[in-house]
């Protein structure tokens, strides 16, 4: 692992390391906890370099504010990340990010700064800590110019900070992917932070608080009840319950806009601020109402396909077919008489498309599909369509666009989607995961099945389990869209089940989980 104090340094290692490489960055400012090891973790499973940035940011701490005291320990934070496989972090001082800028009440060396929309900035933390998004905007915005990484993870924690680096990356057309990751909390429901250090132990005991009172309000949520008044009142009366808290706001606000609501429509951002003593804590909850969401993953010949059609089927939820969504682009650009290796002019057409799905009505029927507005059910199966929809689909621009397709479905819910990486990726927050999986002999032994009844010649079971394996490794260890398991899926080996016993199965632990 490498440690830069310089972006001399830093620069240098990109320019050689770099080449081929996907690029992560974790922005932090150290005392690193659980928190941000998630991050971290999550950014190592996702990229090829992992950079992690350690900088106590003055621009967006008040004078009035624990700038001076908040903690330090960069040898620590350097073994750990260590441990980890973080390859690179990035510790500048002040004058080497901002050189004399931040010093100087020269107003002719002043510094530039990114001044995120007021709307966003007066809520919330805002209200409290004048400045603090626009020092935060500023120095991520630098940090992403540095490191120009593919991927940059925030935390959920800092609601507010994510919604307006989100705004940010859209609005200058950031080259970047920002990653929220969910808050990781103690078992006490206290979610990590760096300033959890300052609380003393009667404070730590009482802190839990802010959690269960988000919970109380969101119960409230999930039994029916979406007015303002009400949902900030029963959280409030909840952080009452304990002696030596000052309840700074709770708020309730749109968690994209930041803008206050007076009822929760689609979505809500329940958020809170306490002092306990000086320590000031915050913590949030999102509310929002939508349908479960099943994700099936797994290896190629486990039967995925058939069991998400029959599991949506028989839970009456939608099959989100993101195979026919593949076929019905590269349908498109057949269409459209685009050259296969023409990706900017596929890119093109891809982002203006609008695919919608409907069910077909019958377990045996695939979904139906349409491409604007064409009924392409049918097209898609053709041969044509059927050569070429690998190589489509393996473009990263296409993929980018029907992810974010897929994710607008997710939205609403009510789905059951197949694939390689539906629950670690597409859906990270879907109610339930499955992997799939079968044995590598058992999955020959029925392709060699399939080819039998489509007269397609007799391969050997040797030759067929040596092509799996292979498919399996270039499946897993692929760059864009690896197979991979996520640490809540449940696997299900369906070596010697029929595939209604596999679906019998699924719908069982969908009841048992949702219902239970
Ligand atoms: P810091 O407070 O160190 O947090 C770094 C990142 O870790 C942020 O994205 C934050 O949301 C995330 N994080 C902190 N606690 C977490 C928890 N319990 N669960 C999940 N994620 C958590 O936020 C900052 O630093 C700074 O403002 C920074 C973005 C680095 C700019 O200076």
């Amino acid at each position: 692992m490498h440690l830069f104090t310089t972006t001399a340094g830093l620069r240098c290692y990109l320019d050689r390391y770099r080449p081929g490489k996907e690029v992560a960055l974790v922005p932090t400012m150290g005392a690193l906890h659980p928190g941000h090891f998630s991050l971290i973790e999550r950014a190592r499973r996702e990229n090829a370099i992992v950079i992690v940035s350690i900088f106590v940011n003055p621009l967006q701490f008040s004078p009035t504010e624990d700038f001076q005291q908040y903690p330090r320990q960069l040898e620590q934070d350097r073994q750990r990340c260590e441990q980890v496989g973080v390859d690179v972090i990035f510790a500048p001082t002040a004058v080497e990010l901002y050189g004399n800028r931040l010093l100087t009440s020269d107003p002719s060396t002043q510094l530039t700064q990114v001044m995120p929309p007021a709307t966003m900035t007066n809520v919330l933390c805002g209200r409290s800590r004048p400045g603090h998004f626009q020092g935060v905007a500023t120095v991520v915005t630098k940090l992403l110019n540095l490191v120009q990484p593919e991927r940059a993870y925030f935390g959920q924690k800092d609601a507010q900070q994510l919604a307006i680096i989100q705004r940010l990356v859209a609005d200058l057309n950031l080259p970047v992917t920002i990653v929220p990751c969910p808050i990781v909390r103690e078992e006490s429901g206290l979610a990590y932070s760096s300033r959890n250090q300052y609380l003393t132990e009667s404070q730590k005991a009482q802190a839990p608080v802010l959690y269960r009172a988000l919970q109380q309000g969101q119960n409230a949520f999930h039994g029916g009840e979406r007015d303002r008044t009400i949902l900030i009142e029963t959280v409030k009366s909840e952080l009452a319950s304990v002696r030596d808290i000052q309840v700074e706001y709770v708020e309730l606000v749109h968690p994209t806009t930041l803008m206050p609501l007076d009822q929760v429509e689609d979505k809500g951002l329940l958020a809170i601020a306490v002092r306990f003593g000086s320590t000031r804590l915050i913590d949030n909850i999102v509310l929002q109402y939508r349908q479960p969401i099943v994700a099936i993953d797994g290896p190629a010949g486990a039967g995925k396909s058939t069991v998400t059609r029959l599991v949506a089927h028989q839970l009456g939820l939608m099959h989100l077919d993101t195979g026919a969504m593949y076929r019905a682009v590269t349908w498109r650009v057949v269409q459209a008489g685009i050259d296969w290796d023409d990706e900017p002019a596929i890119a093109e057409l891809v982002s203006q498309c609008e695919i919608s799905l409907s069910p077909s009505g019958s377990e045996d029927e695939a979904v139906r599909v349409w491409i604007d507005g064409e009924d392409v059910t049918q097209a898609i199966r053709s041969l044509n369509v059927t050569s070429h929809v690998s190589a489509i689909a393996a473009l990263p621009t296409v993929r980018r666009e029907l992810v974010k397709q897929q994710q607008r479905w997710g939205c609403k819910g009510g789905v059951v989607a197949e694939g390689r990486d539906i629950g670690t990726y597409v859906f990270p927050d879907a109610e339930l995961k499955i992997f799939l999986t079968a044995s590598v002999q058992e999955r020959a032994r029925r392709r060699q099945q399939d080819l039998k009844d489509q007269n397609q010649g007799d391969v050997s079971l040797e030759q067929l389990e040596q092509d799996i394996e292979k498919r399996d490794y270039r499946d897993s260890t692929r760059a864009l869209a690896p197979l991979r398991k996520a640490a809540d899926a449940i696997e299900i080996n369906t070596d010697g089940l029929t595939i209604p016993e596999v679906t019998e199965r699924i719908v069982t632990l969908y009841k048992q989980k949702l219902f239970s």
